[in-house]
C-alpha cells in the first residue's frame, strides 16, 4: 500500500498549517530580519537556494560552532546540514559569533542588501563567490527573459571565465575565440556577438539581428589598458539596447575605481543589471549582482520558490554567512568617499608624473586614468579594445615590468595599471615617477 493512500491528505494539510503556525509564532526575529532583507535581496535571501526551506520564511543564523548552530530567535540546533558539506568540518568561528556557511541567510544579509543598492541603484541584488559566476548566471537570466539565444560583449573585453565572452573580432571581422582562450565549449560566434568599444553604429547592427538578449560590458575598458568612453555613448548605447528589447549588463568590477558606486553611480548609468566583483569582500571570495525591480518581478518564479533553479544559478557557498559578513566588514569601513578622495589624487599624481615622462622623450605612448586606477600604453590614447591590442608589446612590457620589480615596485601583470589604496603616499607614488622615468631613459639610451 503505497503513503499516497494511507495518508490522509486533508489531515496532513491541517498538520502543516499547525507546523507553519508553530513556526512563525518561534520566530519573530527571523520574519523581522527576512522582511527586511525583501527590501533589496532577490527573492530576500542572499543566494536563491536559501529559500527552499520549508518554514514561511528561512530562519536566520546568528552563530554557529562545531555540530550546533543558534538562530536569531535564539533557537539552539544540531546542524545536520552543515551548509551542504561546505561546514563538514564543524562550524569553526573566524570572529565570535560568526557562523561560516549554513545554507540560511545570516543577520548580515538585509544590510549588504540595503548597501549594495544604496551605491549602485539597482533595487535587488544577490550575492556569488566571484564576478564570473555574477556573469554567468546574468547571462542566464537575459537568455531566460528574452527567450533570446545570444549575448553581445565589447572586442577586447574581460568579464572573468564565462565562455561567452571569451571572444573576439577577429581580421575579418569574425567571431573568433580571444587568443590562448583554451577549450572552447563551442564555436563562440554560434553564442556571441562582439562589437567595437565606442562604435555605437556597430551596435546598432549587431542587436537589430534580434537573437541578443544582453549586451555585457564595463562602462570603460579596462582589461585592455583603460580605454574610456566617448561623450555620449553610454546614452547611445542605452538608447540602442532598450530599442531592440536587450538587457543591459555593466560590469563594474574594476570600474569600482571611479568612485563608491563605481561608473554607474559617478555618471548616472542606467543598467538593467549590474555586476560587481573582486573588492566588496575585502579579498574574501564573494561577489554580486544587482538588479531592476522590472527585472527582479520576471525572474520570481526561478529564483523564488519550490521551482526555483538550484542548478544553473548560485553555488553551495555563495551568499554564505562569512561572505556576507566579509561584505559588510567591507563596505560599511571602507569603499567610502573618505577613501576615494584620497586615492584618486594620488592615481592622478601618478598619471601626471608618467605622462611628464613620456612627453620629456617624446615618446607616442599614452596614460589614462579612470579613478585610482592609472595605467600607461604603448600607443597614442586608443579609441577602442583593437587599437590597444595592436599596441601590445610583450618585450617591452616585460622590461617594464621587471626594471620596476628590481627596483620594488610591483606592477599589476598583463597591464601596466597602478591601482591606489588609501594607504599609498605620495612618496610611493613618486618613486614609481622616478623608476619610470629611469626606465624611459635607459631604453632611449
Ligand atoms: C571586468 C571584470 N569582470 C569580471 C572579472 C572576473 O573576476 P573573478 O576572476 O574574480 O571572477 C574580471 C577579472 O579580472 C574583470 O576584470
Amino acid at each position: 500500500m503505497t503513503s499516497r493512500r494511507v495518508i490522509d491528505r486533508s489531515r496532513l494539510a491541517q498538520q502543516m498549517a499547525a507546523e507553519q503556525h508553530r513556526f512563525v509564532e518561534s520566530h519573530p526575529r527571523s520574519a523581522e530580519l527576512a522582511a527586511a532583507g525583501d527590501r533589496h535581496l532577490l527573492a530576500g535571501v542572499p543566494m536563491p537556494w536559501m529559500t527552499r526551506w520549508p518554514g514561511a520564511f528561512p530562519i536566520h543564523v546568528a552563530a554557529a560552532s562545531g555540530a550546533h548552530f543558534t538562530d536569531v530567535d535564539g533557537i539552539e540546533y544540531v546542524d545536520f546540514c552543515l551548509g551542504d558539506t561546505g561546514a563538514m568540518t564543524g562550524h569553526r568561528t573566524v570572529a565570535p559569533g560568526d557562523a561560516s556557511t549554513t545554507m540560511l541567510p545570516s543577520v548580515d544579509a538585509a544590510w549588504v542588501g540595503d548597501e549594495l543598492a544604496r551605491r549602485f541603484g539597482m533595487a535587488k541584488w544577490q550575492l556569488t563567490t566571484s564576478a564570473t559566476d555574477a556573469n554567468r548566471f546574468v547571462l542566464r537570466f537575459a537568455r531566460h527573459l528574452t527567450g533570446r539565444p545570444k549575448i553581445c560583449v565589447i572586442d577586447w573585453c574581460y568579464h572573468g571565465t564565462v565562455d561567452e565572452t571569451l571572444a573576439i573580432l577577429g581580421p575579418d571581422g569574425d567571431v573568433v575565440s580571444r587568443p590562448g582562450a583554451i577549450g572552447p565549449q563551442v564555436d563562440p560566434s554560434v553564442t556571441t556577438r562582439v562589437v567595437p568599444f565606442n562604435d555605437v553604429d556597430a551596435l546598432d547592427a549587431a542587436l537589430a539581428h534580434g537573437d541578443v538578449a544582453a549586451l555585457l560590458m564595463e562602462p570603460a575598458l579596462t582589461n585592455i589598458g583603460i580605454v574610456l568612453p566617448a561623450e555620449g555613448y553610454h546614452a547611445a548605447v542605452r538608447e540602442i539596447t532598450r530599442r531592440h528589447g536587450v538587457l543591459l549588463v555593466i560590469d563594474e568590477t574594476h570600474t569600482i575605481s571611479a568612485g563608491p558606486g563605481g561608473c554607474t553611480q559617478a555618471w548616472g548609468l542606467d543598467p538593467d543589471i549590474v555586476v560587481m566583483g573582486k573588492p566588496i569582500g575585502g579579498g574574501f571570495p564573494v561577489a554580486a549582482y544587482g538588479v531592476t525591480d522590472e527585472i527582479a518581478a520576471g525572474l520570481d518564479g526561478v529564483l523564488h520558490g519550490h521551482d526555483a533553479d538550484v542548478g544553473g544559478v548560485g553555488g553551495t557557498l555563495a551568499g554564505s554567512a562569512m561572505a556576507t559578513a566579509a561584505v559588510r566588514a567591507t563596505l560599511s569601513t571602507t569603499l567610502v568617499d573618505a577613501d576615494y578622495d584620497r586615492m584618486i589624487p594620488l592615481a592622478t599624481r601618478w598619471a601626471d608624473g608618467v605622462a611628464a615622462a613620456i612627453a620629456d622623450h617624446g615618446l607616442p605612448w599614452s596614460v589614462q586614468q579612470l579613478g585610482c586606477r592609472a595605467e600607461y600604453w604603448f600607443c597614442p590614447l586608443p579609441a577602442n579594445g583593437a587599437d590597444a591590442a595592436a599596441a601590445v608589446d610583450d618585450e617591452l612590457d616585460a622590461f617594464m615590468h621587471l626594471w620596476a620589480l628590481n627596483r620594488a615596485i610591483l606592477m599589476t601583470p598583463f597591464h601596466n595599471m597602478a591601482l591606489l589604496c588609501p594607504a599609498h603616499t605620495q612618496a610611493d607614488v613618486d618613486r614609481h615617477t622616478e623608476v619610470f622615468a629611469a626606465a624611459v631613459d635607459e631604453l632611449l639610451g
